[in-house]
């Protein structure tokens, strides 16, 4: 058996040596190449079957790093933003910086002069990047548009044998970090919600974040996780649900194999047809993160025609849930299971 520290340097040997790793944060496994080397970068691209067009977050260990990768003149207004944020770091924020160095492979950054710096708290992410002592490109360890990974076991389900898994565990966020764009033009902009709320982040600003519509307006080029429609999807049709629709939805969906992931109580449906997952036993908006991407999987995996997630409640992080699940669920066509009903079940005369 080799150790957990024999497997940290041996990821760091081969992350230094050119080679493609999976890796543990505290939000989602990523799926890590050295960003200084544009060949290695290339091999995320190509294994994820992701769109070169589609810039990566680069992973540093520390603060003091940071400055090593993208230009930060003193005493401007992206200085003063940085210094502002400094405490919510390591953690489960990333922060794009107008201006990239040029030790970041273009392929990393898609081409665009800014990039995304991301210091993750996971003690293992943290490790790695210690060892390996560079900055490491890491999108989220999935093919391109299917749902993030929160284990090595999930990664593994991506990518096989392909890639080497440093196992840290499930993530224990869930969900992927928050992203905020500086600019010294004006007020930050969050590009994709997390768990650092949008009211944190202005706490620390302090000041109001523009929206994402505004800042469109002021950049020609914009690639944000936001703009790409379909994203975190797992191939089963998914549909959202509230808990008062839950029992007409078991009723008009009998004889269909259909999954379902709830947070309230009262919702194992105890049939044949239905298999249940609760992502938490206190409707807790944490668990809800932390356990969703795996419910989603399990679900997709066991052969359903349909599986419907009840919606998330009200709380801090309802916008980042609501985020990923707009483009996790199934927006072409209504509920099917409405659709059949209205055409089937209502007699035309009432
Ligand atoms: O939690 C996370 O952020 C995880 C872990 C592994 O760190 N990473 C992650 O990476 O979610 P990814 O690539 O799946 O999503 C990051 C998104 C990309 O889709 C990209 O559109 C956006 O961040 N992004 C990266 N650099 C950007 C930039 N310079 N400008 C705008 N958006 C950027
Ligand atoms: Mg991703």
């Amino acid at each position: 058996m080799i150790t957990l520290k024999e497997q940290i340097t041996h990821a760091a040997e081969l992350l230094c040596t050119g080679k493609v790793v999976a890796f543990p944060t505290e939000t989602v496994y990523g799926l890590g190449a050295d960003a200084t080397n544009e060949v290695a970068v290339k091999k995320i691209f190509q294994l994820k079957g992701r769109p070169t067009y589609n810039p990566l977050i680069i992973h540093v260990d520390n603060v003091s790093q940071v400055s090593e990768y993208v230009t930060i003149t003193p005493r401007t207004r992206i200085a003063e933003q940085f210094e502002r944020l400094l405490p919510l770091w390591p953690g489960p924020l990333t922060v794009v910086f107008p201006e990239k160095k040029s030790t970041i492979s273009s392929a990393a950054s898609a081409g665009l002069p800014s990039v995304g710096i991301r210091i993750p708290s996971h003690p293992l992410a943290q490790a790695l990047l210690q060892q390996t002592n560079r900055p490491i490109a890491a999108p989220s360890a999935n093919i391109s548009e299917y749902v993030s990974a929160t284990t090595a076991q999930h990664v593994r389900d991506c990518f096989g044998d392909a890639v080497y898994v440093l196992d840290g565990g499930p993530s224990t966020v869930g969900i992927e970090s928050t992203i905020i764009q500086l600019s010294e033009d004006g007020p930050a902009t969050v590009l994709r919600p997390g768990f650092i709320t949008r009211e944190a982040l202005e706490n620390h600003l302090m000041e109001e974040l523009s929206t994402r519509t505004e800042h469109k307006a002021t950049h020609q080029v914009m690639t944000s996780p936001g703009q790409l429609k379909k994203h975190y999807s797992p191939n089963t049709p998914l549909y959202m649900f509230e808990k008062a629709e839950a029992v007409s939805l078991v009723e008009q969906t009998l004889g269909r194999r259909i999954g379902m992931i709830t947070i309230s109580d009262g919702l194992e449906f105890d049939s044949a047809h239905i298999m249940t997952v609760p992502l938490s036993q206190s409707r807790d908006q944490n668990d809800y993160a932390k356990n969703l991407y795996a419910a989603i999987r399990t679900l997709d995996k066991a052969g359903l025609e349909l599986i419907f997630i009840e919606k998330p409640t009200n709380g801090p992080l309802r916008e980042a849930l609501l985020d990923r699940l707009n483009r996790a669920t199934h927006q072409d066509t209504e509920r099917p299971v409405y659709a059949s009903r209205r055409d089937e079940s209502i007699p035309k005369s009432l």
